[in-house]
Order: C-alpha cells, then structure tokens, then sequence
C-alpha cells in the first residue's frame, strides 16, 4: 500500500484543515451549547464536502474514497459533532441511494444530499434492536400504491434536522433478515414523527433523536432496491461507514495527542517539562505509537475501498482499533494535564466524552469482533 498522498488528496487535506479552523473552531462553544451546526453545513455544501464521493452527474466532487475519509480525519480532529454529521449523511444515506436505487431515486434526491441543501439520517436501530439489528420490530404494509409504515427508531443521528431517511422496515417477518426492506423517507412525509432529543455525554452539537411512524405512507417508488434487500443494504453501507466512525475516532485521538504533547512541553514540574520527565514521556510515546497505527488500519481500509476491492474486515478492524484508541488516548490526555484536564477550560474533557460513542455506534466492539472473526 502507498500511503503518500496524491496532490488532490494534500489540496483535500489543507482545504478542510483551513476551512475547520477558520469556520468550525469559533463555532465549538455555541455547538456543546447543543447548537445544531446548520451554517457550517451549508458552508461544507458549498465547499463541495456534502458529496465528496458522488459523481459528477449527480451533483458531486467525484473524487476517491480516500478523500472523503481525509476530510472525516480533519474535520473531526477539529469537531467530532462535525465529522459523525458528514459520516452519516455520506457513507450511510447518500451512498444507499447511489449504490442501490433506481436511476429516478438518484437524480432526485442525490444532487441535493451532494449539494447540502438536503441533509441525510439513517434509521436502522429500534429500542428493541441494537446490535441484533435484523430483529427490528417496524413493519411496511404495502396498500396500492403506497407502504404504510408503523414502528419506531431510536438514536437517529441527524434525526430532526435530516430532509431524507434511509428506513428500514419489515416487509415479511416470517422471512427475518430477508425480509427487511429499505425506504427513502422524506421529511414532510404523513406519520414521521420526530420524538425525543437524546441528551448525550457528548456530540453536543450533533442531534440524536428518536423517530415514530404512525401510519407513514411511503410512495411504492420510495422503496430502496427490492423488497427483502434491506437488511443487505443496510450492512453493506455501514460496512464502509464504519470507516467513516474510525476516522472520526482518529481525529479525536490526534486532537487529544496534540494538546497532550503541547501542553506537556509548555508544563514544568519538579523543574523541568514534564514532556521530558519519563512517566510523561513514556505515556505520550503509547499514545503516539497507538494513533499512528490506527491511521495506518484506517487508510489501509480506505485505500481497498477506492481500489474497489473487499474491505468488510478491515474497516471492522479500523474501527475496533481507532475507537479502542481514541478513548485510551483521551483518557491518557486528561491523565497528562492532571487537574487542569478535567475543567472545561481545556478541550481534553471534550476529546474524552465525544470518544466513548465511537466504541459504540454503527456496530460495537464487540459486534466489530464478531465481523472480523467472521472472516477469519
Ligand atoms: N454486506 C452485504 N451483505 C451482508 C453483509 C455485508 N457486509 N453482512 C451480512 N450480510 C448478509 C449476509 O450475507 C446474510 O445474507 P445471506 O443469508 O443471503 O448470506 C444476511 O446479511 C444476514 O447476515 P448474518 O446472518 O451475518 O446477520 P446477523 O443477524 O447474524 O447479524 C451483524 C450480523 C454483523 C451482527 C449485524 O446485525 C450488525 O452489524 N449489527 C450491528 C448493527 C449496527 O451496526 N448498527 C448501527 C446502527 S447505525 C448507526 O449507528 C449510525 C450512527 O448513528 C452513527
């Protein structure tokens, strides 16, 4: 594997690490305020970042898989809440509808998810069906020309803000898995009911919410592939989106390194920096060490995607290490500023609380592990 960059993947780089410092940095206080970050969006919509991998004629950049996994790391090395809005309406509600609807579906919907004026969700999770995603409870009953949908979804991200949901609901339930079927719901659509706003440990600025359908008519034409795909669908985007997750966790765990590597130069004990004090050193070399190798299992995983080849355990592996790092790295941060670490005047504690849910969405460790020995 090479891993130099091409020239347009370094101009991808810069162009988000300048455009995450100048826009997304002042705007962090007003996003832990719980502030959805709707201009920034726009902004990113502008800038081309809302459909880095869509083709042209549908509205996107058309550029490489490893681009849009650059933008996740320097997007999230700046704001987590940022990078998992971008990850989820990319990797798992535009892509779905590129890679598995009708011609008519994408030009209708895909130019404005690439553009940013629509913003996408992905509605799989129920609170009876986490990990064991194909015993999801939503039933689809189709009538004429329309699905009637009842059910409900929890920990939508981008829920409520979101223009277009990817759903996922029965079809047949005596068949299981092979009877999910996938759904492109709009907003505005009869029976979406946007329930709850989670309060989160962290993503302050990233909406959580919880989603009912009661009696939501779906147009026949919304249905996403065929009857019974869903649950393939489902598992075939959140494969590559979990790529997206462990990029997320890299740039928080870079974020955290960086602030623990400055500060501890910048901090003197026992008369000198404690950077070179072995303890601190030692701790720092771990998490130096850690971080480097996540980004390596990212990038690889990356590389096999925008090569087109199979890359289902390697992104669960990714996004086992990057997560598992992400947190320990956050951790060792706080551990590194001491008291300091634990206030709010520093973002460590940031770093910290928006790391645990990495070990925790589009699939847990535990489910990464069991992808992976799958395939072993
Ligand atoms: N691509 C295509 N098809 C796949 C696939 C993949 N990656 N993985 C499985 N399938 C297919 C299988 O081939 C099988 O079909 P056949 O019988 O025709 O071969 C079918 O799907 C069922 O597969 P399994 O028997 O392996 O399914 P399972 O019920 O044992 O579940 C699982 C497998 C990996 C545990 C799965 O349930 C899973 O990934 N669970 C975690 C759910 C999850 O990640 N949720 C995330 C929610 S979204 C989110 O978090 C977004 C956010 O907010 C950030």
């Amino acid at each position: 594997m090479n891993l130099t960059f091409t020239q347009e993947q370094e101009m991808m780089r810069k162009m988000v690490r300048d455009f995450a410092t100048a826009e997304i940095a002042p705007f962090i206080e007003n996003m832990e305020k719980g502030e959805f970050p709707r201009e920034i969006i726009r902004k990113m919509g502008e800038l081309g970042l809302m459909g880095i991998p869509v083709p042209e004629k549908y509205g996107g950049a058309e550029m490489d898989f490893t681009s849009y996994i650059i933008a996740i790391h320097e997007l999230s090395k700046v704001s987590a809440t940022v990078g998992v809005i971008l990850s989820v309406h990319t990797s798992v509600c535009t892509n779905p509808i590129l890679y598995f609807g009708s011609e008519e579906q994408k030009q209708k919907y895909v130019p404005k998810l690439a553009s940013g004026e629509y913003l996408g969700a992905f509605c799989l999770t129920e609170a009876s069906s986490g990990s064991d995603a194909a015993s999801l409870k939503s039933r689809a009953v189709r009538k004429a020309d329309h699905y009637v949908i009842n059910g409900s979804k929890v920990f939508i991200t981008n829920g409520g803000e979101a223009d277009v949901y990817i759903v996922f609901a029965s079809t047949n339930p005596e068949l299981g898995s092979k009877g999910i079927s996938a759904f492109i719901v709009e907003k505005g659509m009869p029976g979406l009911v946007i329930g709850k706003d989670e309060k989160k440990m962290g993503l302050h600025g990233s909406r959580t919410v919880q989603l009912t359908f009661e009696d939501m008519m779906v147009p026949v034409e919304n249905l996403l592939g065929q009857e019974g795909a869903g649950f393939k669908i489902a598992m075939a985007n959140l494969e590559v989106g979990r790529i997206g997750i462990a990029t997320q966790a890299l740039g928080i765990a870079e974020a955290a390194l960086e602030a623990a590597i400055a500060y501890a130069k910048e901090r003197r004990q026992f008369g000198k920096p404690i950077a070179s004090q072995q303890g601190v050193g030692f701790k720092l070399a771990d998490m130096a060490t850690s971080v480097e190798a996540a980004k390596l299992l990212i990038y690889r995983a990356a590389d096999l995607r925008t090569n087109g080849l199979k890359c289902g355990m390697e992104a669960s592996m990714a996004k086992l290490f990057a997560s598992r790092t992400a947190v320990e790295v956050a951790t060792e941060a706080i551990q590194v500023f001491g008291g300091y670490g634990y206030t709010e005047d520093y973002p460590v504690e940031r770093y910290f609380r928006d790391a645990k849910i990495t070990e925790i969405y589009e699939g847990t460790s535990e489910i990464q592990r069991i992808v992976v020995s799958k395939h072993l």
